[in-house]
């Protein structure tokens, strides 16, 4: 397998086809399965993933630490060859187990950055800007000035002979950025390229990438641990959890109508609270410890007697009674009392106490309730999710 020759990292690519047509760039993967075969025994650290990437999109990769989004970025670029499936690239197969194919990093027209960001310290910040053009046969003067217009792009107009060392990380990050995106519109792979950054300079830097994705129209694919960041930069989200998707779709949806619980945990807070189903309709009855609880299935295939759990989002559950009256629809209500309140500037949130339960309400502006006086929590059956138990692990 090649290797690439960036220095610091092991993984960076950053290869153009020289020559190569500009246009759409288009991702598919289908039924992608990667083993790493180790001394302690076999791994699967994805398990038949499949993942279209239309042009233009930017997808994002979200799971926990292990989940296998490092290795699919790696499958994609090259770095890994998987044991079956198939990944096209922009009309390329660049991989097919049935087929025989596998084509090298350098010539998959795609551009990947890392959390470690590898720049070559004795090169200028236009020398590291215009190293993949130079890379694949542009001449010096024409590399130099495209480097110093991604540059300005990136809000490093200036720079351009300044060293490395002499950047701050921010800065070093969007040198980065502008070495990846230099090439023009392909894929970009993102691996978590803003984890070790401090949360300004990282809000910032979301922002631009997604003004800088506007401007130039690469397609992304962008692996991340954080649920903010996925939510805010994706035009659709995958969630991962031992090497499958758990879910693929639009923020929204994701965090609206997650489709299992682990889903529902993982992005944003849920509240969750565990019983049988008494009776199903439209709407599900569940039996609970505080009484009957009414909301919507999360999935077909529930009976009476399954056990279940039911979700609902901190946001939807409202301790005022005041605000209770603003709920349409069918409205669930739970005898509680304030426990405690955390204040938290936009949002409050607060502790309530159900029984041997505590949920979580939040609620932003309005009056603050205090501890001892909210005396039930009141959420909409239509926000109320119900999903059946997940076996024990
Ligand atoms: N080269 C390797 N050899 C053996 N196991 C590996 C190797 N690379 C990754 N793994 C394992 O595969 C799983 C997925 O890893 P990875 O894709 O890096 O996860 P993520 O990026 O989601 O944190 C993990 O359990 C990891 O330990
Ligand atoms: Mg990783």
């Amino acid at each position: 397998m090649n290797k690439s020759t960036a220095p610091g990292d092991a993984g960076a690519v950053s290869s153009v086809a020289a020559g190569a047509s500009h246009g759409d760039a288009h991702v598919t993967v289908r039924n992608l399965t990667k083993v790493y075969r180790t001394r302690r025994g076999d791994h699967v650290a994805l398990d038949d993933v499949s993942l279209d990437i239309g042009a233009g999109e930017f997808v994002v990769l979200l799971g926990p630490s292990g989940c296998g989004k490092t290795t699919l970025l790696r499958c994609i670029a090259g770095l890994e060859e998987p044991d079956s499936g198939e990944i096209v690239v922009d009309g390329q197969v660049v991989f097919s187990s049935e087929k025989g194919i596998f084509i090298p990093p350098e010539r998959r027209r795609l551009n990947m950055v890392f959390q470690s960001y590898a720049l070559w310290p004795h090169f200028t910040v236009a020398e590291n800007v215009a190293y993949p053009l130079r890379n694949s046969g542009v001449g010096k003067a024409d590399a130099l000035r495209r480097a110093s217009e991604t540059l300005d792009l990136v809000g490093l107009g200036g720079r351009e002979g300044a060293y490395p060392g002499q950047l701050s990380g921010g800065q070093q990050q969007r040198v980065a950025l502008a070495r990846t995106i230099v090439a023009g519109d392909g894929l970009v792979l993102f691996d978590e390229p803003l984890s070790n950054l401090d949360a300004k300079v990282r809000d910032r830097l979301r922002i631009e990438l997604l003004s800088l994705q506007d401007r130039i129209g690469f397609s992304a694919l962008y692996v991340t641990h954080d649920q903010t960041e996925a939510l805010a930069l994706a035009d659709r989200i995958g969630v991962m959890d031992f090497g499958r998707f758990e879910q693929l779709g639009p923020p929204d949806e994701i965090y609206d109508r997650p489709a299992s619980r682990y889903v529902a945990d993982f992005v944003g807070t849920a509240n969750a609270i565990d019983g049988t189903v008494a009776a199903l309709d439209a709407v599900v009855t569940v039996r609970t410890t505080f009484g009957d609880i009414r909301g919507m299935a999360a999935a077909d295939g529930l009976a009476v007697g399954d056990a279940v759990s039911v979700v609902i989002r901190p946001e939807h559950c409202h301790i005022d009674p005041h605000a209770a009256a603003g709920i349409p629809g069918e409205i669930n209500r739970l005898q509680g009392e304030v426990e405690r309140s955390l204040y938290l500037g936009a949002v409050t949130e607060y502790v309530v106490r159900t029984g041997s339960e505590t949920l979580i309400c939040s609620a932003s502006g309005g009056r603050r309730i205090p501890a001892g006086e909210g005396q039930e929590v009141c959420f909409a059956a239509a926000r109320t999710r119900i999903y059946a138990a997940e076996e024990e692990s």
